[in-house]
């Protein structure tokens, strides 16, 4: 892409830490609804993505990144998140999750936000949680590090306007970019056979503009865009840089953290997609041969 076709895009934001430090109740909390509550036995099932918008600027949001899609795009390099927040419960501190969540992001060159949750709690210490994380060279700038820290309290929604404001500053900073005027490309974040819609996918678009009625391939599946809805369950017809969907028109269900690529017509999507299970099949065959399927897509 040249210089000149890039816009400014949302920050596509992942929130990680130990288990039960608050995660999905700051992610409910952003979006101002409560999804945890309903969620048998209050552990998230599968991958949410959600946008939100403050100061008229959209964030998008990806929770549980533990998910397997996760572990399928960081095992091929995929990269769909541009920054990390850690959750760090101020009352329990640094866990062993954590400590990994920090290696994950570092790992893959990601900023990260420290959010210190619970700090409503009586048992509550932020500036030990600050020590313990000054180890993994997590510094804060009131320290002389540069690491952004923010205290909340997911459960009372404290601080959540300044996390929020963080997450925007880091994007500045940043300067995320994608040319929204090419043909659509992403990731399969999520897929599942619908009883009444068939095969139905969770997709990030993180590259042009997907629209209704565009020949896709996702993973070794193809499609066309038969309907899309976002978040909020609205109807788009169009979906640019950093929006989460919902699709609806594959042939088959097709893999978490497949790559998804629209191509000029439903024959090319299909015949790509053809080449793409056999290349697949071949290299389960002979796992000496590292054949990247992404290859295909070049
Ligand atoms: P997993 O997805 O299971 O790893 O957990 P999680 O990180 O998503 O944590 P979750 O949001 O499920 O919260 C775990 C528990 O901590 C729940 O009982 C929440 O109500 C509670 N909790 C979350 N945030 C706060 C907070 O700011 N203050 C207090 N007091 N409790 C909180
Ligand atoms: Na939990
Ligand atoms: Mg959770």
């Amino acid at each position: 892409d040249a210089p000149e076709d890039l816009k400014e895009r949302p920050p596509v934001v992942t929130i990680m830490g130990h288990v039960d430090h608050g995660k999905t109740t700051l992610l409910d909390a952003i979006r101002s609804t409560n999804v945890s509550g309903g969620e048998a036995g209050g552990i998230t099932q599968h991958i949410g993505a959600y946008q939100v918008e403050i100061n008229g600027k959209k964030i998008t949001f990806l929770d549980t990144p533990g998910h397997e899609a996760f572990t399928a795009m960081r095992a091929r390099g995929a990269q769909v998140t541009d920054m990390t927040i850690i959750v760090v419960a101020a009352d329990d501190g640094v866990m062993p999750q954590t400590v990994e969540a920090i290696n994950h992001a570092k790992a893959a060159g990601l900023p990260i936000i420290v959010a210190v949750n619970k700090i409503d709690k009586p048992s509550a210490n932020p500036d030990k949680v600050k020590q313990e994380l000054t180890e993994y060279e997590l510094v804060p700038e009131e320290w002389g590090g540069d690491t952004i820290f923010v205290n909340v309290s997911a459960k009372q929604r404290m601080g959540l306007e300044d996390l929020l404001e963080m997450i925007l500053l880091v994007a500045e900073v940043n300067e995320y970019k994608a040319n929204p005027d090419k043909r659509a490309r992403g990731t399969v974040i999520e897929a599942e056979l619908d009883k009444g819609r068939g095969p139905v996918a969770r997709i990030l678009v993180q590259h042009g503009t997907l629209k209704v009625g565009d020949a896709f391939v996702a993973g070794n599946c193809f499609g066309r865009i038969r309907a899309m809805v976002n978040d909020k369950g609205r109807r788009l017809k169009e979906a640019g840089p950093s929006t989460p969907v919902e699709i609806t028109g594959l042939t088959e269900v097709p893999g978490a953290g497949d790559p998804f690529m629209v191509f000029e017509d439903e024959r090319k999507a299909r015949s790509i997609a053809e080449k793409r299970a056999v290349t697949q099949r071949q290299s389960e065959l002979n796992t000496n041969t590292r054949v990247t399927l992404d290859d295909l897509f070049k």
